[in-house]
């Protein structure tokens, strides 16, 4: 197959990394079932955290991140997979201990690769990524536990990062009011997606002392962790439902149980690298069909692998506003 070009991150001495665009031999792909040529890629933010060296992500560098690819079958071993098919790889081990999207070429197993969903294209795939999955996986959550537009306002927490943007659109489709939380001064933005309301982060925390606060929401969507989600659960209102996935903010959370065992409040773990084929054919299929949104294409800046460097940093910063796009074709 000869060379390809590949964003590579090498460490160059104790928490020391670099990163450039380099090239290198197909010959040295992991192995795996199924080659194929990535045409878009996508940036999240765990890929900010394995380009910088982040061992909890990548214990072991030179490495080429990227957790989300979509492309072009080039060759395959399995008879699930052909020469042509247009596929999607995102998640497990790629772009973490696994060479990843931000590269011309992966090379994967083939319990990895899920087929392009009709009504996506492999752009239009990669515009949604990881983020826009996890956000269906969220909002796909809150429908399964019974949330109801007529019950109530849905908050969306880091409302103008991947997910939550992706989250706003979704559920402000689905016909829900919802309320994006966020650090920037970005209501036009999040109006636009369909957010009914925009509250700043600052004055979301004011009152988070107590162990309840008033309920306001009938669900969340939280990327963000730490005080954060605490102040979200305590506001959720009696049987809300909140799904927990990110930690942009923090790791910890600080709570008692009274959300839970008085107003009978439900936390439900949100996870898309490991979730089951069967969940992500059906989360691909609902993005390409009732969870798909107009402003898909007005979300995703689209840059090349030279550009990602600076990318990484703003998004590393929290100043990054929607999606992130890598075209390598
Ligand atoms: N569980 C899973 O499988 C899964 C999958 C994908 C992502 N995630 C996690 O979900 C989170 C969001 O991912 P993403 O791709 O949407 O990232 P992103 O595009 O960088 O968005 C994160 C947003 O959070 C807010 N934020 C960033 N730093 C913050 C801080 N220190 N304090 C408070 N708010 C902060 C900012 O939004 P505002 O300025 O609008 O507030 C930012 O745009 C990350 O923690 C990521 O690891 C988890």
């Amino acid at each position: 197959m000869g060379k390809y070009r590949c964003f590579e991150v090498r460490e160059r001495g104790y928490n020391e990394f670099s990163r450039s665009v380099e090239l290198k031999d197909t010959q040295e792909l992991p192995p795996g079932e199924v080659l194929v040529r990535v045409h878009y890629s996508s940036l999240n933010y765990k890929d900010a955290l394995s380009a910088s060296g982040n061992r909890g992500v990548t214990r072991r560098y030179p490495h080429t991140p990227g957790i989300d690819a979509a492309g072009v079958v080039e060759d395959s071993s399995v008879p699930a997979f052909l020469p042509g098919d247009q596929v999607i790889v995102s998640g497990y081990d790629l772009g973490m201990n696994h060479a990843g999207g931000f590269a011309e070429y992966v090379r994967v197993p083939s319990e990895w690769v899920v087929r392009l969903p009709a009504g996506l294209s492999l752009k239009q795939a990669m515009m949604l990524g990881t983020a826009g999955f996890t956000a269906g996986r969220c909002v796909e959550m809150l429908l399964i536990q019974g949330c109801l537009p007529s019950q109530g306002d849905i908050l969306v927490t880091g409302a103008t990062g991947g997910v939550g943007s992706i989250s706003v659109a979704i559920l402000a489709r689905l016909g829900f009011a919802v309320t994006a939380l966020t650090g920037k001064n970005e209501s036009a933005f999040l109006r636009n997606l369909g957010a009914q309301a925009v509250l700043s982060r600052i004055e979301f925390l004011r009152s988070r002392k107590k162990v309840l606060l008033p309920e306001r929401w009938s669900g969340v969507v939280d990327t963000l962790g730490g005080e954060y989600l605490e102040t979200a659960i305590k506001e959720t209102r009696y049987e809300g439902v909140v799904t927990s996935c990110g930690n942009a903010a923090s790791g910890n959370l600080a709570l008692s149980v009274y959300p839970f065992i008085i107003r009978g409040v439900r936390l439900i773990g949100i996870d898309s690298a490991r979730c089951s084929m069967e969940i992500r054919e059906r989360v691909w299929c609902r993005l390409a069909t009732d969870f798909k949104f107009i402003q898909l294409e007005e979300l995703a800046m689209v840059i090349s692998l030279e550009q990602l460097d600076a990318a990484i940093e703003a998004m590393l910063a929290g100043s990054l506003r929607g999606r992130v796009v890598i075209r390598l074709i």
